[in-house]
């Protein structure tokens, strides 16, 4: 099962789910700004699958999606923008570059995922890259970032979600972290159900940015108004999948949030 799978749809089943995204980043858009956001830039795209879903609104929506990786790019065109109807494709750009030096008009909303910023480890390029994301918005844009922490994201420990009807086990490995620097290291593996493994399918290294320090360093670079939103509960006491502005969040060992700078 290990060789048969592909790891793009494993991850998208695993850690995306950009219809609830899409919604998230026009509600609160349209919460903020009184209108409606029509041109999307997604950075670190990936297989773009944000701006397909951000097409299908309608014909006033437009999206680019920029990624490094020329591979990962050609797999969203072979399997993502391929499933769009032709019209709804026509309006998603794909550029391979690196987001720090990418040109495109001025956007809506920019969206950083899946803590793919959390690349740039040190202030200064993390600066860096929020100027150039602000410089990229229109005067009444958003930028749309995601974190997560808790104590246990200093940990150095595995997570297993079971996707029983895919037959396959998601592996969140936290390998390596350094309380010094905030360096992490950490791996997705799968797991299927017949025992075959794909070990290492994603690897990320990068610097456990917290809350404080990213709200700081976004005013630095220049946004008027920014801030967290934070995870509700169901009755289980899980998340509930919906955000909300949260100005203290909680003492939770792990948690996701959004990140909205106004520019
Ligand atoms: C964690 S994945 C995020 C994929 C997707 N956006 C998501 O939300 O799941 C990080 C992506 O960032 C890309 N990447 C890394 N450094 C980059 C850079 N400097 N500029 C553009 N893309 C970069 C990688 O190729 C990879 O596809």
């Amino acid at each position: 099962m290990a060789e048969k799978a592909d790891k793009h749809e494993l991850y998208e089943i695993s850690v995306q789910d950009v219809e609830n995204e899409v919604d998230f980043l026009q509600t609160t858009f349209n919460q903020i700004r009184g209108r409606d956001a029509h041109l999307l830039r997604e950075d670190f795209c990936g297989t773009a699958s944000a701006c397909c879903q951000w097409v299908k609104q309608g014909e006033a929506f437009q999206a680019i999606g920029i990624d490094i990786d020329p591979d990962v790019l050609q797999w969203g065109r072979d399997n993502r923008l391929a499933k769009l109807d032709t019209v709804d494709r026509a309006r998603v750009q794909l550029l391979e570059s690196d987001v720090r030096t990418a040109a495109t008009p001025k956007v809506d909303v920019l969206t950083a995922f899946n803590f793919s910023y959390f690349i740039f480890d040190t202030r200064d390029a993390l600066r860096e890259y929020f100027e150039k994301a602000r410089d990229a918005l229109v005067d009444d844009g958003v930028l749309f970032l995601d974190m997560f922490g808790g104590p246990e994201a200093q940990e150095e420990q595995k997570e297993k979600t079971k996707y029983k009807k895919h037959g396959f086990s998601y592996v969140w490995h936290q390998e390596t972290f350094h309380p010094v620097t905030h360096f992490i290291r950490c791996h997705i593996h799968f797991n299927f159900r017949d025992g075959s493994k794909m070990k290492k399918a994603f690897t990320y290294e990068w610097r456990l940015w917290t809350a404080p320090e990213i709200l700081e360093i976004l005013a630095e670079a220049g946004f008027a108004k920014s801030g967290i939103y934070w995870e509700g509960t169901d009755e289980d006491g899980d998340g509930d999948g919906e955000f909300t502005p949260e100005e203290k969040g909680e003492a939770d060992l792990a948690w996701i949030a959004y990140i909205v700078a106004e520019k």
